[in-house]
């Protein structure tokens, strides 16, 4: 089932998500939840979710990139379930590119994101995950996870000049090929 998107005003976008109870995780209806997180982020052609954004208040986000038409370029992320979620940098050196989000329709803007992260946490089943992520990759796991703290990418962008509309951004920024730093 598709579930609604909360955009940017509606409050729970700005708490800080509680930690997802790990009896729970193989109940059916949270088993149902994380299938319609899925629905969600793929009928909207995001490369995250996180649950905030479907407005609830837990530490729990999807992500999956494939041939996606947004980015093209970028390598591709299988479907992972992230439970719980904890992050550790690994390079603390900054590469910065655009991004957009479901819950901020139809704008784009540049933000930078740390190079590389160990991300521990519970999957789909409660299984313990530790996994290594870099580039693309550990962008979208540091753009889902601040949404568990209340964060947006525009919190971490350092110059709001480059927030752009998605059409004019398409028409005036976005090369062939996304600007890479
Ligand atoms: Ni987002």
């Amino acid at each position: 089932m598709i579930l609604k998107v909360a955009r940017l005003g509606y409050p729970v976008l700005r708490m800080m998500a509680q930690p997802v109870a790990p009896e729970r995780i193989n109940t059916p209806e949270f088993q149902h939840l994380l299938d319609d997180m899925v629905d969600t982020m793929r009928e909207y052609v995001g490369v995250g979710l996180a649950a905030p954004q479907v407005h609830l208040a837990l530490r729990l986000a999807v992500l999956e990139v494939e041939h996606h038409p947004r980015y093209p370029e970028m390598p591709s992320v299988p479907l992972t379930f992230l439970i719980n979620p904890e992050v550790t940098i690994l390079e603390r050196a900054t590469v910065e590119d655009w991004e957009g989000c479901l819950s901020i329709p139809e704008m784009r803007g540049r933000v930078p994101r740390f190079k590389k992260l160990r991300v521990t946490g519970l999957g789909r089943h409660g299984e313990a995950l530790d996994f290594i992520a870099s580039d693309f990759h550990a962008r979208v796991i540091q753009h889902e996870t601040d949404h568990l703290n209340g964060e947006v990418y525009l919190d971490r962008m350092p110059d709001m000049r480059s927030l752009a509309h998605l059409a004019e951004w398409h028409r005036f920024t976005m090369a062939p090929h996304p600007e890479r730093e």
